[in-house]
């Protein structure tokens, strides 16, 4: 039995991730929950001849009944950027709503392997972890920013560059999700020796302002939908392969480092020893995160792109948890 509820699951980003993960043979039950809108998108995909159960949820009243006993739950929920917009501006409004259901996934599901897509994923991710800090239910290996549009946008970005199929190119993506904070470690990338620096940077520079790209395009009605609702069923079903089906997946995810003492260790080498939260790449397993694995060798180009990372990722962490700190809870 695989429990999977989606939290923000009538938006943009929801209703297409719901039906991916509809798809899916490995869920027994979909549970949808928003402020909004859910008994008709249930009603909708229940229709689908998959054998997973699907149930709406909507309001404040109807959110225990939605997480209790979840197994695994994504988090979409939260407004979207306009143009002229950083993610940081969507901090005042999403960090309640995150900090808000998080509180009930610690009541009712403190076990669930938490997926953070609303932004800043830089500064929701500690709000969840802080959150279940207080209810005494912390676990890090259970608590993951979702940054694989990041690497989705990568693999289809430098695919096209060095002219591979973009399913078979694998970057690393190390960092926040944010602007500088996105660090694409394209010198690890097999075929990318074949191009020139001002190629490299023009890439790292699109991969890192791809959101952007989006929101520009969608001119004030919000920002990647459909490729992160692709994204966000890639990293939740990782994450139930893994942890229920004995596969051992890596992959690049927004962690507390402590998740894996002597992988945060190894990281704090690389990136110093101030920053507690980074993506970095994980090996999934039944419990979550299992290691972190090494960032790996860096170019003298993202060696400098760290360097101009770390204030933000800083402010950002703190941001989140002073958040909770002054919440009452
Ligand atoms: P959207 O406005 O289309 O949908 C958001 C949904 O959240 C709405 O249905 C809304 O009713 C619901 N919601 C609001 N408050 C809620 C609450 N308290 N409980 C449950 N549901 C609630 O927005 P979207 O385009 O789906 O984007 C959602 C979030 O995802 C935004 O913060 C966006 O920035 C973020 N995002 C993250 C990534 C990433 O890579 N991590 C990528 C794209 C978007
Ligand atoms: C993205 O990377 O597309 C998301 O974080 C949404 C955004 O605001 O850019």
């Amino acid at each position: 039995m695989v429990k999977v509820t989606v939290c923000g699951a009538a938006g943009g980003i929801g209703q297409p991730l719901s039906l991916l993960l509809k798809e899916s043979p490995r869920i027994t039950h979909l549970s949808l929950y928003d402020i909004v809108n859910t008994p008709g998108v249930a009603a909708d995909l229940s229709h689908i001849n998959t054998k997973s159960k699907v149930t709406g949820h909507v309001g404040n009243e109807q959110l225990k009944e939605a997480i209790e006993g979840s197994d695994v739950v994504v988090i979409p929920a939260g407004v979207p950027r306009k143009p002229g917009m950083t993610r940081d501006d969507l901090f005042k409004i999403n960090a309640g709503i995150v900090r808000d259901l998080a509180t009930a996934a610690a009541k009712y599901a403190p076990k669930a392997f938490m997926c953070i897509i609303s932004n800043p994923v830089n500064s929701t991710v500690p709000i969840v972890a802080e959150v279940f800090k207080k209810h005494g239910v912390y676990d890090p290996r259970r608590i993951f920013g979702v940054t694989t549009l990041d690497i989705v946008r990568a693999s289809t970005f430098v695919g096209e560059l060095i002219g591979k199929d973009p399913k078979d190119v694998r970057c690393k993506i190390v960092g926040g999700h944010s602007g500088l904070t996105i660090l694409p470690l394209l010198s690890q990338v097999p075929g990318s020796d074949t191009l020139s620096q001002e190629q490299i940077e023009k890439v790292t520079n699109r991969i890192q302002f791809g959101g952007d790209e989006v929101v520009k395009a969608k001119n004030g009605a919000g920002s990647a939908t459909l490729s992160m609702a692709y994204a966000g069923a890639r990293f939740a079903l990782s994450i139930i392969e893994a942890a229920f089906f004995g596969k051992s997946i890596v992959e690049c995810t927004y962690v507390q480092l402590d998740a894996d003492k002597q992988g945060a260790q190894d990281t704090k080498r690389v990136i110093g020893n101030g920053i507690d939260y980074f993506s970095v790449p994980v090996e999934l397993g039944p419990n979550g995160v299992e290691s972190i694995l090494p960032i790996g060798s860096l170019s003298a180009y993202e060696q400098s792109l760290f360097t101009k990372a770390t204030a933000e990722l800083k402010g950002n962490i703190a941001k989140g948890t002073n958040f909770v700190a002054d919440s009452k809870l």
